[in-house]
């Protein structure tokens, strides 16, 4: 059973553990600076963006999601963006994704907002079985102009 706890300065570590995996998952890598400013803003509440960490039974950190909110012109509520997800391979199957999802869904709820919403590739059937479970696809395409 995963519990879910928000991710603290005394998570770096772990988190970073998690971090690298799920980069490794994407086949990419980041440059120390945006990794190191990544954790700084999840830490900070001032920053607006959000982490926690599913746990096992023994406290272990197996997995994190990380969300952030933005102002709508739908709704006058904010809209919630679950922006990473991502549990260890050894932890996948026990409900530790699932966990996560729900806290953000708790989060958002508790916080105003109107919806969580989040992206994910076509190709991932693993998370999709997850997602088909909890939410509702929206059938939107999702179009990207990279800048810089
Ligand atoms: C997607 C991911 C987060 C799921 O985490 P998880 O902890 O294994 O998921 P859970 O154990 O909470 O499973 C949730 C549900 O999805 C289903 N599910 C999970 N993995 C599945 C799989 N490989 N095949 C079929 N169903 C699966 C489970 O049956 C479960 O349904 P249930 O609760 O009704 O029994 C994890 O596989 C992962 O980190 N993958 C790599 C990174 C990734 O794809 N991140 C998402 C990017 S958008």
């Amino acid at each position: 059973m995963a519990t879910v706890t928000p991710l603290t300065e005394d998570d770096r570590a772990a988190w970073r553990t998690l971090w690298d995996g799920y980069l490794t998952f994407y086949a990419t890598t980041l440059d120390e600076a945006t990794t190191a400013a990544t954790f700084a803003r999840l830490v900070d509440p001032a920053s607006g963006m959000h982490g926690a960490l599913a746990r096992d039974d023994t406290g272990a950190a197996v997995g994190l999601v990380h969300w952030l909110t933005h102002p709508a012109t739908w709704s006058t509520a904010s809209y919630c963006y679950l922006e990473d997800l991502f549990v260890a391979a050894d932890g996948r199957g026990a409900g530790a994704g699932r966990a996560l999802v729900e806290h953000v869904r708790d989060w958002a709820e508790r916080h105003g907002s109107a919806k969580v919403y989040w992206l994910t590739a076509e190709s991932n059937a693993t998370a999709r079985a997850l997602y088909d479970r909890v939410a509702t696809r929206s059938g939107m395409i999702h179009y990207q102009i990279p800048l810089g």
